[in-house]
Formats: C-alpha cells, structure tokens, sequence
C-alpha cells in the first residue's frame, strides 16, 4: 500500500521543503521505496538533493507525460523524484482555467505510483492558496505542517486547518493531519518558547517534537545533500529521524 504525505503550510519559509526532502530520504534509509514530488515553482526539492531543477510537474499535469517518463530515479537507491521548476506556475494556471477536478493530481499520480509498489510518496508545495495546493491536499493520506516558532505561527496552521475542512466538507477528503511540526525552535529565544506554548494549547493532540534551528540544515541546501547524509551525528539529523520513525508507526506523540 502507497501512503501520500502532503507536507503544507500557506505560510513560506516555514521548513516545508527541508521537511519533505529529508523525511522522504529518511524513509529511503528505512528501507522504503519512496517517491518525492515537487509541486512549488521554486524547485527547491532539486537544490537540496543536488539536482538540476525540471519540469517534471508541469509535463505530468499539463503535457500529459505518463508517470514513468516525468520521474527520475536519484544515486540514492529507492529515492525517486518529480522535479519542479517555474513551469510548475503556468502548470497552475492552467489546471484553474481548466477547471480541473480537485482529484486531478491524484489520479495522475497515485495509481501508478500505487502499481509500482511505491511505499510513500512525499509530496512539497509552495506556499501559496490554490488550486494545485488542494489537489495536494487532497491527495494525501496524511498532511504535514511544518511551522516556525514565530509570531504568529499560529495563524498559518488556523488556515491550512480551515483549507482541509473545506475539502472534506465539499470534496469527501478521507485523509487525516499527521501533524503539526514546530521548525526553527530555539530554546533560548523566549518568542520561540512561547509560540510552542501557545501551539501546545491551541494544538495539543496534533503537535510533534520540534525541529530545532540549526545551520547546518540551511547548509544542506548549499551542498545539495540530505542532513543524513551532511551530518548524521547532528540534533537535526536525530530530531528529522525521530519523525521518520513517527510516520513508520514507531515513534509516540507528544
Ligand atoms: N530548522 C531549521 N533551522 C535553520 N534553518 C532551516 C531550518 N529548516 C529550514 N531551514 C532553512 O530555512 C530556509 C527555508 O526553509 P525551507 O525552504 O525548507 O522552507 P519552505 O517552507 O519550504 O519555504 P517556501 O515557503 O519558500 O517553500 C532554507 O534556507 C532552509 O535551508
Ligand atoms: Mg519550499
């Protein structure tokens, strides 16, 4: 069974890509096979993994290519990906004037996904509201919400909460919030331990260990590697493994 975790958040700038990119190759150094799909026009799946940004998004949802042509198989074994670029923005235009059912994304992807005995597929999006953004939400068997403990941080979880209620109200989405991740944590600024306060109360059942600031995550991104494979001896590296650990059913909630 393929299970798609859509990683979300309105809000930018929020560890999303980071997020999805290194849970995807977390699970990879689990054992499963597993399918990362870049749908933000910023491509920065492809910076962090050290890849040449593509259009694969746009050639699967707008120039029709089937799945197996618009995916790439990485050196890491059983990572594959759908690469970005800003064609993924025309591919957006398009799907809205289109009027493309919200199932659109899904159906391109999952079945086939599904056949090829995929374990996860991992999907990153931009942050912005639209009609691409809720096809990958609805997409998803699970939706993860990175957050930065900031000011304010709250506002953007109320939204993407609100977003999901409104396609499972009109849309029947069956999928369920994995949970909500508190990034850029740093346990000295009293902003930051406040804001995780504030989101314990506001989200208790749905917030994760958080993620703390840390610069070699940003690092990841200049040398195109995974924090696993950066530095696996790091607090992010054991903090991102404690929540590839959560999504194989091993780990505990808070
Ligand atoms: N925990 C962290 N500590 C320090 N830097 C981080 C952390 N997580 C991510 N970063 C860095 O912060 C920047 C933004 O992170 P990222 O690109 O993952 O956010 P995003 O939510 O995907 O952004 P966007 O909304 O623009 O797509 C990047 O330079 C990334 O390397
Ligand atoms: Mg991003």
């Amino acid at each position: 069974m393929t299970t798609t975790i859509t990683v979300a958040n309105q809000k930018g700038g929020v560890g999303k890509t980071t997020t999805a990119v290194n849970l995807a190759h977390g699970l990879v150094l689990e054992g499963k096979r597993v399918l990362l799909v870049d749908l933000d026009p910023q491509g920065q799946c492809a910076t962090i993994l050290g890849l040449k940004q593509e259009s694969g998004a746009f050639n699967l949802l707008v120039a029709e290519e089937p799945l197996n042509q618009v995916i790439r198989l990485t050196d890491r074994a059983n990572l594959s990906v759908i690469l970005g670029d800003k064609k993924t923005a025309t591919a957006q235009t398009v799907l809205s004037i289109q009027r493309a059912p919200i199932s659109f994304t899904a159906n391109k992807l999952l079945p086939a996904a599904s056949s090829d005995g995929l374990d996860y597929v991992i999907i990153d999006t931009s942050p912005s509201v639209g009609e691409l953004q809720e096809q990958a939400l609805w997409a998803a068997d699970n939706v993860l919400i990175p957050c930065a403990t900031d000011y304010l941080a709250s506002d953007g979880v109320f939204s993407i909460i609100a977003t999901l209620k409104k396609i499972r109200q009109d849309f029947d989405w069956k999928g369920e919030i994995l949970g909500i991740l508190p990034t850029f944590f740093d346990d000295v600024t009293r902003e930051s331990k406040a804001t995780l306060q504030d989101l314990h109360k506001r989200f208790s059942g749905l917030l994760l260990d958080p993620i703390h600031r840390a610069t070699v995550l940003r690092e990841c991104a200049v040398e195109g590697k995974t924090i696993f494979e950066l530095d696996p001896n790091s607090r992010a590296a054991r903090q991102y493994g404690n929540l590839v650990q959560l999504v194989l059913g091993r780990g505990a909630f808070q």
